[in-house]
């Protein structure tokens, strides 16, 4: 059983490590420091390039690692797990973190474990919250997945329904950068949408009504067209660029919390979980909490575990550890890595 993990995820634009130690009575782990070195290059792009981010990830992932070890004031020998996300993500970036993790466990025999991204997302309410327990639904939305997971238990995760298309995170990157809003796109659009009037632009609901199997399922590059064509029409968009960005938020934001709510009340459970850089959104969180209020509380973690971060990764893999799984030296970065544990399947069955 692992005392001491360091997290260390390199999936995307973020260069970051974090320690976990076991704490308290009942020896839950506990965050003793996360660091987390968001690389500015690619804001000059519009978007994220991946032989930069490798290159960068490599350059800084050292100092990281001891910068969070310093922090936490704990020893690299003090150590025992080493959990890295291996996938999905940029194949280049994935591999930084994968190859300098199995140094790492290697040269220390450490245990190593390689955890999927989208359960690191799914862990880190858990990191502020460890009474969190399962069942609940879980609503992940992030720059590359929009995954609505029923969650009967840790490791077991029941697909309800995905994007047909854009992910929501990415749709709000799209936008943002139809508005001139620069990367990433989603929270200048909440802070700018704060100024919007509500009633100035309608956009469609892609897929919310009930039933025709779509019932759980997302759209969101029709909505992204129909900005474009309003952007297009206006004739004074520093006017109605606030006006555009609230409209927009309240459309994506009224389809997840219609299918979030859907999945709460037909499961039955009381916990609904929001997970992902989207789920910084305090106007996402406040319109969950309205809608679910009296079905279910929301279990949200601070917006630096929201976004790409390896607290949430050392969380995970220390869950994954404790059931005394390990991946061996063949551990390897997939870019298309699947979600382990991943059932398809409808509430009920
Ligand atoms: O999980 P994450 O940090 O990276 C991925 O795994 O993709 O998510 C990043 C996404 C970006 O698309 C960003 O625009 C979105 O999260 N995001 C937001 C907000 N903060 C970050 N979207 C809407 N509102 C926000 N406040
Ligand atoms: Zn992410």
């Amino acid at each position: 059983m692992a005392e001491v993990v360091l997290g260390i995820e390199t999936s995307c634009d973020e260069t970051s490590a974090a320690v976990l130690v076991a704490g308290g009575k009942r020896r839950t782990p506990e965050l003793a420091s996360l660091i987390i070195l968001s690389q500015d290059v690619h804001q000059v792009f519009g978007g994220v390039v991946p032989e930069l981010a490798s290159r960068a990830h490599l350059a800084a992932l050292p100092a990281v690692v001891d910068r969070a070890l310093a922090e936490a004031g704990v020893r690299l020998s003090a150590v025992d797990g080493v959990a890295v996300t291996a996938g999905p993500g940029l194949a280049g970036a994935l591999l930084v973190g994968v190859v300098y993790a199995k140094g790492l466990a290697f040269s220390g025999d450490r245990a190593l474990i390689g955890v999927h991204h989208m359960e690191g997302h799914l862990f880190a309410p858990a990191v502020e919250d460890p009474e969190l327990e399962p069942p609940f639904i879980a609503l992940l939305v992030s720059g590359g997945h929009t995954l609505l997971l029923d969650v009967p238990a840790w490791g077991r995760y029941r697909l309800l329904g995905q994007t047909r298309d854009d992910a929501a995170g990415e749709a709000f990157d799209k936008v943002g950068s139809l508005l001139g809003l620069g990367y990433p796109g989603g929270p200048a659009i909440e802070r700018l949408a704060r100024e919007g009037d509500p009633s100035r632009f309608t956009f469609p609901r892609p897929m919310i009504a009930e039933g025709g199997g779509g019932s759980y399922e997302f759209s969101f590059s029709g909505l992204k067209t129909a900005v474009l064509h309003a952007v297009r029409a206006s004739d004074d968009l520093d006017r109605d660029r606030p006006h555009l960005a609230r409209a927009f938020q309240d459309a994506v934001l009224d389809v997840l919390v219609t299918k979030l709510d859907r999945a709460v009340r037909a499961s039955g459970y009381r916990v609904a979980v929001l997970g992902g850089g989207v789920a910084c959104s305090r106007a996402l969180i406040a319109r969950a909490a309205e809608r679910l209020a009296g079905t279910a509380r929301v279990a949200v973690a601070s917006p630096r575990l929201n976004t790409d971060n390896a607290g949430m990764i050392a969380r995970a893999g220390w869950h994954r550890l404790a059931l005394g799984e390990r991946s061996d030296w063949t551990l390897d970065a997939s870019a298309d890595l699947p979600l382990p544990g991943l059932e398809l399947a409808e509430i009920g069955t």
